[in-house]
């Protein structure tokens, strides 16, 4: 069985859909480790329930980013993953970090890639009156939010819309679409070279497989 090693920040929703996805055989993997920049971040209390090793490791303690993420990448590899998941992962990973899991390094963005990289991509679909929004899973590079995409799900935005509608309708894409994902890459049939996705040989064009 493939390893993988989820990182959060918070409430770990897609942590959640991603150990259900493990249980129910939708991944023939199993998540060996969680790691949070956060010790209240609610998702290391769903690791513990799934029988999981949870860890949190606060910034404030280490001088650096890099210091940071030097350690955090030392404990990671403890586990020997085959994967590593940012799920909700709110920090800007150090160059060593991603050159690290190089190939090997996912992220849940939600968004439409590239529109709306960085924070608040809900309000600002709203504020400029997008009629659509919606959710990306890519690879990991050196630019924020700016690896190559994998798979994007659409969500219609209507007039009345609040931030919190969006973000539950986004969500519910976003637990079906990254376990999804992760299943292609555990099963190799998923890799990234030249900077592009592959899946299933063919590379995939920018806005990820199925564009519309
Ligand atoms: C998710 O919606 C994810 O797309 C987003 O944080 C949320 C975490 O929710 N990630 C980012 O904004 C990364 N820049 P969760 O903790 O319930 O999975």
């Amino acid at each position: 069985m493939k390893r993988l090693v989820v990182l959060i920040s918070g409430n770990g929703s897609n942590l959640q859909a991603i150990l259900d996805a493990c249980q129910q055989g939708r991944i023939k993997a199993n998540v060996v480790a969680v790691f949070s920049n956060r010790a209240d971040a609610f998702g290391l209390e769903r690791a513990r329930a799934g029988g999981i090793a949870a860890h949190a490791l606060s910034a404030t303690h280490y001088a650096s980013r890099e210091a940071f993420d030097h350690q955090l990448m030392a404990e990671i590899d403890e586990y020997k993953p085959d994967l590593v998941v940012l799920a909700g992962y709110m920090r800007i990973l150090s160059p060593a970090f991603v050159a690290h899991y190089h190939d090997r390094l996912l992220n849940i963005h939600p968004s439409l890639l590239p529109k709306y990289p960085g924070l608040h991509t809900h309000r600002q679909a709203i504020e400029n009156g997008d009629s659509e929004h919606g959710t990306s899973v890519h690879f990991v590079t050196d630019e924020l939010d700016g690896g190559p995409v994998i798979l994007q799900a659409k969500v219609p935005v209507f007039a009345d819309d609040s931030e919190e509608d969006v973000t539950a309708r986004v969500q519910h894409q976003e637990h079906a679409i990254y376990p999804l994902v992760i299943s292609w890459f555990v099963d190799e049939r998923l890799i990234m070279r030249d900077n592009a996705a592959w899946l299933d040989g063919q590379r995939l064009p920018a806005q990820g497989y199925a564009g519309d």
